[in-house]
């Protein structure tokens, strides 16, 4: 067997923000199956140790950035997880990476300590446990690779979303453990400023994003926002590799949360649909749209509101989850006022809720600026809550939009939109109403939607093919 550390900053069970955390909490049992063993390595905010099942000191330091640091070795959900304690760095009251909307002033350090560890790990090994190489994720862990440049030790890093860059200040770079000479336009700067994330874009042996159609948007300078022309050089080793998901969690036959249904057996959908109309205070003659998102402007959140007038006449309803920047849970809270009865409005994150929504509901909306896989497209595709998304991103890759010609093929899975803009997405609404009307052809499409296999065989082997091939070079 063969074996990686995975590092990053967060990882289900133990700590989720967004889909990043999914996605390195899946990884381990999809590429077990490959015959790789991964470790995780992630911080331990205050609370995670408590979540690991008999967790063992593997390493310590007595000074890791102004403080003592050790790792502890545990398990979780069947995960094996390296555990960083630090608890000058991790232990503290907010979120990973900020306090009521403010990021630590510290971050820079924070996950230096954490790809610095991992780095001294790769090298060193824990006793018999050795990686035979690297896989980092995010600014939060960009440095991986660059502390790891001629170690041997291959390395790979995947974009889940380029906008957050790991910018700092040049004034940090003797804290971040990197020269002088590291700073100049073939290294971390990045317009003045040091990028974590571009280190680990110009150091990592290859670099993997979570969609075929991200890997070819972020070489455009709309998507790449600043380092396109890095990943166009390094084009040849940019892999597309899309997102999958934990189809024993999203699974509508056996799901406590809801009342069980299948793709042949579609009865308990209505019941699912009237108990979240009841949830959400709503009365809704038509489709019931649902978002479960975080509310920010790459969401397209701004879009909903000048959208949604004719779907709302229409007969449509819509119930929103989320949580995120002032002026959009404003916004959404406005809506529900505007729209009693119709559209309805939970501010907050609730894992629970968000399957009593994907079960209740008969179509998801996704319409983000930019997206680099997506996943509540996918939770919808499995429930038979069809989405309705922007043509970018893993949402371009994973729904087949209603067209004459899809239409005709019997393909179609959802309605994809483009522009991205509030008169594509009121077009999007009132296609959707049209399709939901046509019962028959509907249900069909539900079907379609829910056959679909979206687990992570397929992308997990194409991983354990990456590593392999560094492996042998
Ligand atoms: P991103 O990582 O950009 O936020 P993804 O679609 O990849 O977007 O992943 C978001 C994940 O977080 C999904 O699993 C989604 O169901 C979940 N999620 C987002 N907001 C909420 C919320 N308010 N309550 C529960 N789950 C949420
Ligand atoms: C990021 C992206 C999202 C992706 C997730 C997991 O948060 O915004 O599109 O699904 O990472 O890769």
């Amino acid at each position: 067997m063969k074996h990686v550390l995975s590092v990053a900053s967060e990882a289900v069970p133990l700590v989720k923000t967004g889909g990043l955390a999914d996605v390195v909490g899946a990884l381990p049992a999809a590429l077990a199956e490959q015959g790789w063993n991964m470790r995780v390595m992630i911080p331990a905010y205050r609370g995670i140790l408590k979540k690991l099942k008999s967790p063992k000191k593997v390493w310590e330091s007595a000074n890791l950035y102004g403080g003592p640091a050790r790792l502890m070795l545990g398990k979780a959900a069947g995960m094996e997880v390296l555990a960083l304690v630090a608890d000058h760095l991790f232990d503290r009251d907010g979120g990973p990476y900020s306090q009521d909307g403010k990021d630590y002033g510290d971050n820079a350090e924070r996950f230096a300590a954490l790809s610095f560890v991992a780095a001294e790990i790769a090298r060193e090994g824990l006793g018999k446990w050795r990686p035979d190489l690297l896989h980092c994720h995010d600014w939060q862990t960009g440095l991986v690779p660059w502390y790891l440049r001629g170690s041997g030790i291959p390395t790979v890093i995947t974009i889940h979303n380029i906008a957050f860059q790991g910018r700092f200040g040049r004034d940090k770079l003797a804290a971040l453990g990197l020269q002088a000479w590291d700073f100049n336009r073939d290294g971390v700067e990045f317009w003045g400023d040091i990028s974590t994330l571009k280190a680990g874009l110009v150091a990592a042996n290859a670099i993997t994003t979570v969609s075929p159609r991200y890997a070819e948007e972020l070489m455009r300078g709309e998507f790449g926002l600043g380092l396109e022309g890095l990943l166009q050089m390094r084009a040849g080793d940019l892999h597309g590799i899309l997102n999958g998901i934990d189809a024993s969690v999203w699974n509508p036959e056996a799901d406590p949360e809801i009342t069980p249904f299948a793709a042949n057996k579609m009865g308990g959908k209505s019941s699912n649909r009237k108990a979240l109309e009841a949830e959400f205070d709503l009365d809704v003659p038509g489709p019931l749209a649902i978002l479960i998102s975080r509310l920010t402007s790459q969401k397209g959140i701004d879009l909903i509101a000048p959208a949604l007038g004719p779907f709302l006449a229409a007969g449509g309803g819509l119930a929103v989850l989320g949580s995120g920047d002032g002026w959009a849970e404003h916004a959404m809270r406005e809506l529900a006022a505007q729209n009693p009865g119709r559209v309805g409005v939970k501010i907050g994150y609730d894992e629970a809720l968000s399957h009593r929504m994907f079960a209740g509901g008969d179509a998801v909306l996704v319409p983000s600026r930019f997206e680099p896989c997506g996943l509540t497209q996918l939770y919808g595709l499995r429930y038979g809550c069809l989405p309705v998304v922007a043509a970018v991103g893993g949402l371009a890759d994973t729904v087949i939009g209603s067209s004459p010609a899809t239409e005709a093929a019997n393909a179609s899975t959802g309605v994809v939109f483009h522009p991205v803009d509030d008169l594509a997405l009121r077009q999007a609404l009132m296609r959707l109403v049209t399709l939901y009307e046509d019962r028959k052809g509907w249900s069909a499409m539900q079907r379609r939607a829910m056959k679909t296999d979206w687990g992570w065989a397929r992308s997990a082997e194409r991983y354990a093919a990456l590593y392999d091939q560094l492996c042998v070079q």
